[in-house]
């Protein structure tokens, strides 16, 4: 086995310019495609208000956990445990997070190229060629699909290849004030419309009669994916930073930018629901479940779009999506960088090879789902609803009784110079140890016991 020099290893340029990775990765698709379809249906504010409490309660002390892991270790997550503890068991821990990012990787890829389809379906149809749109806006369509997965997964091998400070640092500097900027002003025009207030009524209203067990495992397998908690990615991440960084505020500044950006996005899309079945399309079937599933953002926010039947229509659409495909990106390249580390560290590719091999496989699984998205449900409930909050306990547990607090204390203190005497220390401590395992294990174990039984 090969280890390369950990030297050579990139590091990030600057404080901020690891946040903004690390946010990067965590906002996408899942802030603006899942949460607020998630959200819509389970309850609206409930559910909110569950995944508010996860992010911050559960997320955040895992993401110093990982970060802590990464910085320390200097390695990928299956070299990260490895070199914590040189059992059998923690690789596996490792392992489990890089078969759970490939797979999650193969659908994102196809979910990505719907926006793009989006972006070009938006322009036909206010250009004036209606079959064209149809074509573009078709998320079964397999070729169109597997087109546009493969063109993002090219442009997610670019800025790999580029490297960790010029490639993926740069790019995600620019990316997300601009998508801050959009959902800004998007939901500013929303709110104008007719039906919007009532929208923002169930977003923020409770109604703790639908807090259920579904909502809680909803909200808690969402807050991992949306974080991108339980696979690694932010050991990763971690690895590439200098011990001036303070981990537990960085953490603490990614958790709240993500947590901003899905709440805008819902506050964009749970209104703009309302407006569309003010405008007669059906949103919801008889018995209260959303129609298009999964696929609620790519039905409402077009049907807004076109209602504005303008220029400034063409201009929020198209704008839109390109600015979802940019968040998509900074996440895919995130996802894609954790098996390419771990092949960089643990068998001495090159990184441009790395990025090649593994890219072309997982685009060739894009492709399988670009042709049958009935794929993505099966793929999203094994590797993300369970797969993550699975790797999660393992992290928490490993962290815990392993490798044990007190060692990743001594490693948080390189930034944070006050920890011994903050209440940080004991709180922290304690998450890791005992809350975060038993909340996740316990909604865990009912969960998954109902879905089998
Ligand atoms: N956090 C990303 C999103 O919300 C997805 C992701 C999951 C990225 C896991 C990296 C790791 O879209």
């Amino acid at each position: 086995m090969h280890q390369s020099d950990s030297a050579n290893r990139g590091t990030w340029n600057s404080k901020l310019g690891f946040i903004m990775a690390a946010a990067g990765s965590a906002v996408g698709l899942g802030n603006i495609w899942a949460f607020p379809a998630k959200a819509a249906d389970n309850g609206g504010a409930i559910f909110l208000m569950v995944y508010l409490a996860s992010c911050f309660a559960i997320g955040l002390p895992i993401m110093i956990a990982e970060l802590v892991i990464g910085r320390h270790t200097k390695k990928n997550p299956v070299g990260a445990f490895r070199t914590l503890n040189g059992g059998w068991f923690p690789p596996l821990i490792g392992f489990w997070g890089l078969i759970c990012g490939v797979m999650i990787l193969s659908f994102y890829l196809v979910v990505a190229g719907w926006t793009a389809g989006y972006v070009l379906e938006e322009a036909f149809f206010f250009a004036g060629f209606p079959e064209w749109a149809t074509w573009f806006g078709d998320l079964e369509n397999g070729p169109k699909n597997a087109i546009f997965s493969v063109l993002f997964m090219l442009g997610t091998i670019v800025v790999i290849n580029a490297g960790v400070s010029n490639g993926i640092e740069r790019a995600t500097k620019v990316m997300m004030p601009a998508l801050f900027l959009i959902l800004l002003a998007m939901i500013g025009y929303v709110l104008t419309l007719p039906g919007a207030m009532e929208g923002v009524y169930v977003y923020l209203k409770p109604d703790f009669s639908e807090l259920t067990g579904q909502v809680v495992f909803s909200a808690l397998g969402q807050s991992f994916f949306s974080l991108s908690l339980g696979m690694g990615a932010l050991i990763t991440y971690g690895s590439y930073l200098s011990k001036k960084q303070n981990l537990a505020e960085s953490a603490f500044y990614v958790t709240i930018t993500d947590f901003s950006v899905a709440f805008l996005a819902g506050f964009l899309v749970i209104p703009a629901m309302y407006v569309a079945m003010g405008q007669g399309i059906q949103i919801f079937t008889p018995d209260g479940n959303l129609v298009a599933g999964g696929q609620l953002v790519f039905q409402v926010l077009p049907a807004m779009f076109h209602s504005m039947e303008t220029g400034a229509g063409v201009l929020a659409g198209v704008a839109f999506f390109i600015l979802l495909g940019l968040a998509a990106i900074t996440s895919t390249i995130s996802l894609l960088e954790v098996p390419v580390s771990y092949v960089v560290d643990e068998h001495g590719w090159s990184r441009k090879k790395a990025a090649w091999t593994i890219g072309g496989v997982i685009a060739v699984l894009s492709v399988v789902i670009s042709f049958d998205t009935g794929l993505i449900g099966t793929i999203d409930l094994v590797f993300n609803s369970i797969g993550l909050p699975l790797g999660g306990i393992m992290i928490c547990v490993f962290l815990g009784y392993v490798w044990k607090t007190q060692n990743a204390i001594l490693e948080l203190e390189h930034g944070f110079e006050g920890i011994h005497g903050s209440w940080f220390k004991p709180v922290w401590t304690v998450f890791i140890k005992y809350i975060c395992p038993l909340l996740i294990g316990s909604v865990f174990v009912t969960t998954v016991y109902g879905l089998f039984s």
